[in-house]
């Protein structure tokens, strides 16, 4: 378990596979996300064999918070590709639970996987990327410490447009944990 003030990340387990179905299939919150079409358990299954046969660090963590004494899944996140001669991973998170959206704890877990991902698995960068239009997880990465790295023009078609794709990135030595 990795803990932090009010979540823990923990390990997937196979049991957790139709919360994220459900959560993906709400089309606000897969609209922040790369995925455009329903979504299965069938290929939610797949996915999950494919990703945990990748290395352990590489595999996503539930999001959970303290509920009275037990502990409530919110969503996942993780570091999608982990490049180890360059010290660089990208991250990605989901808060499928849009009631807990807005309250600090996109945020809260973004600084988790940081402090992971710094201190533990000894990276030096730490990107990642965002639709232009997520407003709401560009200011939430920029809370943690994110720069703007620079954009892909026109790289997404969404909702009958084109948007933008940012690439956002935090150092480890400009990274604060004290946020
Ligand atoms: C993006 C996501 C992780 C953010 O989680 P969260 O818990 O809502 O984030 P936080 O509460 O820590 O921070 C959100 C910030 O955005 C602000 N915000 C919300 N809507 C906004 C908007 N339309 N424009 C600008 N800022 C906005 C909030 O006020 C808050 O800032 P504040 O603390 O300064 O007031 C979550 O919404 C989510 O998982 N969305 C669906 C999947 C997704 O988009 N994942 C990210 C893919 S890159």
């Amino acid at each position: 378990m990795i803990y932090g003030k009010r979540m823990r990340l923990r390990a997937l387990e196979k049991e957790d596979l139709h919360l994220y179905v459900e959560w993906v299939n709400d089309p606000d919150v897969r609209g922040g996300v790369a995925m455009y079409l329903p979504f299965s358990m069938y290929e939610e299954e797949k996915w999950y064999e494919s990703t945990m046969a990748k290395p352990a660090a590489e595999h996503p963590m539930m999001i959970e918070v303290k509920e009275g004494d037990s502990w409530m899944p919110i969503g996942d996140c993780g570091f999608f590709t982990l490049d180890h001669r360059n010290r660089s991973g990208e991250l990605g998170i989901l808060i499928g639970r849009k009631d807990y959206w807005n309250q600090g704890y996109g945020s809260e877990a973004v600084q988790l996987l940081l402090e992971h991902g710094f201190n533990t698995l000894n990276l030096h960068r730490v990107y990642l990327r965002v639709f232009e239009d997520n407003k709401r997880a560009i200011r939430a990465y920029e809370k943690c410490g994110f720069i703007h790295e620079g954009h892909l023009r026109s790289a997404e078609y969404k909702d009958g447009k084109y948007v933008d794709v940012l690439f956002m990135s935090v150092l480890k030595e400009e990274w604060n944990n004290d946020r």
